[in-house]
């Protein structure tokens, strides 16, 4: 693969300084000279409908991002990652998330395989233990129907499961419900079993290692409840095969690594394999997503890999000045990296997608927070933005104040679908549109803010004015749907996949390893003995990791 272009170096980027230097963020007369502004700069992607134009460009800058993404070959590594080369150099492993949600017809061949029989083998084998798990064919060892599914997992086997299942809350069959346990704080593991009854529960251990300390803890603790559970009751017996029936009968796995879910103890017939080629982050289309399938039934799950194929094929075959996620990534990269801006807020208008930016996080902050360069050499410009967010209008009565009249700029993305979910009326008022009115007026007032003399004008007194005064010029993104279906969840997750990607492209980065959250782990462990009592051990420490550790051991109770 060839070296990274350095954006800093090309002409786009000599471009796009000039015009940063030159730029006077001004939407009112923006909008006032340009009345086709909104309808210039709103594009649809799939069943998206994206409103780019509160944000702080000018036709100018636009065309010199999309010259920039062509000088640093977006086309070509685009190209690359769909085709199944080995772009994420530092692991060795094609990335192909994409194919996962390909249709049968398409072939998609990595290192000579095409892999695309194998993905619908897989995702056959998930539809068909979902539905006998929705149908009451698949029983406990008791013979009751499963009524709770908890998925053990963590990260990117943990945030898209769940964000999925909370998203599709109307889709989630009656009489099924699914947890998540994922921290190591036992804690995590012990609220999310209390009350259940272990005879109608059913785990989905998920990792795609398998090795993974937290989910591997969280799963042996997991099986205690289990066991303890159903003898204490009398529902099974002493015996070592009583126990190893249950274990079959109440526990799934789903993991790259086939050959150590065995060693775990679980039946390899009652597990679910993917690809080296899929991304911890990437996965939730794989079948990392089997509690989601279980919850919501393989027709939905279908629709919602068929919203990330509708995007995939818009980003792989739309020009870049229609391209949505790229011209999302660009902006992301204009606010990056000549604005300083630091974070980026996504606010979902629509309760169900409130762990979406949680998920976001992973996806964007493990992908693009990178200090080098594919090739080992440094990166040329800052990288990576911390993304954050809550549902509105939660986030209006806490945190919009600083984006409103802060110091600093935040791109905000702003997320609302059309149809309610639940359309409950206060009274005549229709409380969506109560709620979507926040969602356009907060967006307007972003852009737009209020001048000293608006503020006057209300007979605001001298000395307040400036508090007062709403500067504008805060970009926002505004991204609207028909409502909250599966594949709509699908379309917005791969959305943001190549938004990633496409960030990831212009820095030059890796945006498929991890190898950030490696040093942690690895000190966890050798830190674990001296946490235990280990004098030895304790000693290695730096002094405040040995007072930490003290304060510890003398305070617990
Ligand atoms: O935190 C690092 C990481 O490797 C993530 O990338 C991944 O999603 C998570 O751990 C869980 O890994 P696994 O699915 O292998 O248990």
């Amino acid at each position: 693969m060839s070296a990274p272009v350095d954006p800093t170096t090309t002409k786009a980027w000599a471009a796009l300084t000039e015009q940063h230097q030159n730029l006077k963020p001004d939407l009112r007369a923006w909008f006032d000279a340009d009345p086709d502004r909104a309808k210039n700069l709103t594009f649809t992607a799939g069943d998206l409908y994206v409103d780019l134009s509160k944000n702080l460009v000018d036709g100018d800058v636009l065309s010199a991002l999309v010259d920039l993404a062509g000088e640093v070959g977006l086309a070509e590594r685009t190209e690359a990652m769909f085709s199944g080369e080995h772009i994420n150099v530092t692991e060795d492993r094609a990335v192909l998330h994409t194919a996962l949600r390909d249709p049968e017809n398409v072939s998609v061949e990595v290192d000579g395989t095409d892999v695309v029989p194998q993905v619908h083998e897989v995702l056959q084998k998930v539809y068909a233990f979902a539905d006998s798990v929705r149908s009451g064919s698949w029983t406990g060892v008791t013979g009751k129907r499963i009524e709770t599914v908890v998925n053990i997992g963590i990260g990117g086997s943990d945030l898209g499961p769940v964000m999925v299942y909370e998203a599709l809350q109307p889709y989630v069959q009656d009489g099924l419900e699914c947890r998540f346990v994922s921290n190591i704080d036992p804690t995590d593991v012990a609220e999310k079993t209390r009350g259940l009854d272990p005879e109608t529960t059913l785990f989905i251990v998920a990792s795609k290692t398998f090795t993974t300390l937290e989910t591997l803890t969280n799963a042996r603790l997991a099986r205690s409840w289990l066991l303890e559970g159903l003898k204490s009751s009398g529902a099974v017996d002493d015996t070592d095969a009583a126990s190893k029936e249950a274990v079959a009968k109440h526990f799934v796995a789903v993991s790259t690594a086939l050959d150590k879910v065995a060693a775990f103890g679980i039946d390899p017939d009652n597990a679910f394999g993917f690809w080296d080629w899929v991304g911890g982050r990437y996965s939730v289309d794989s079948a990392i997503g089997t509690s989601v399938v279980v919850a919501i039934g393989p027709e939905n799950f279908a629709n919602f890999l068929a919203g990330f194929h509708l995007i995939d094929e818009h980003f792989r075959t739309t020009e870049f000045s229609r391209n949505v996620p790229a011209l999302m990534g660009l902006l992301n990269v204009w606010y990056n990296n000549f604005f300083g801006a630091q974070t980026h807020a996504v606010l979902p208008y629509a309760q169900y997608l409130h762990r979406f930016p949680a998920y976001l996080q992973q996806l964007t902050m493990e992908s693009n927070g990178k200090s080098v360069r594919y090739d080992g050499s440094p990166v040329t410009t800052d990288t990576g933005e911390v993304f954050w967010g809550e549902p509105g209008t939660n986030g209006q009565h806490a945190f919009y104040q600083l984006i409103h009249q802060g110091t600093r700029v935040i791109p905000a993305d702003f997320i609302a679908v059309a149809t309610p979910a639940n359309p409950l009326t206060d009274g005549d008022k229709d409380v969506h549109e109560l709620f979507l009115a926040n969602f356009f007026a907060q967006t307007a007032a972003l852009a737009f803010g209020k001048t000293a003399d608006q503020v006057r004008a209300e007979g605001t007194a001298e000395e307040i004015v400036p508090a007062r005064v709403f500067a504008g010029n805060k970009p926002t993104t505004s991204i609207m749907a028909p409502g909250l279906t599966p594949s709509v969840v699908g379309q917005l997750i791969a959305l943001y996949e190549h938004i990633t990607f496409t960030q990831g492209v212009v820095w030059g980065i890796d945006s498929f390893d991890q190898w950030g959250v490696e040093l942690g782990k690895q000190l966890a462990q050798e830190v674990t003995p001296a946490v235990a009592g280990d004098e030895a051990a304790l000693a290695k420490q730096d002094p405040s990791t040995q007072s930490l550790i003290t304060y510890y051991r003398e305070h617990r109770f």
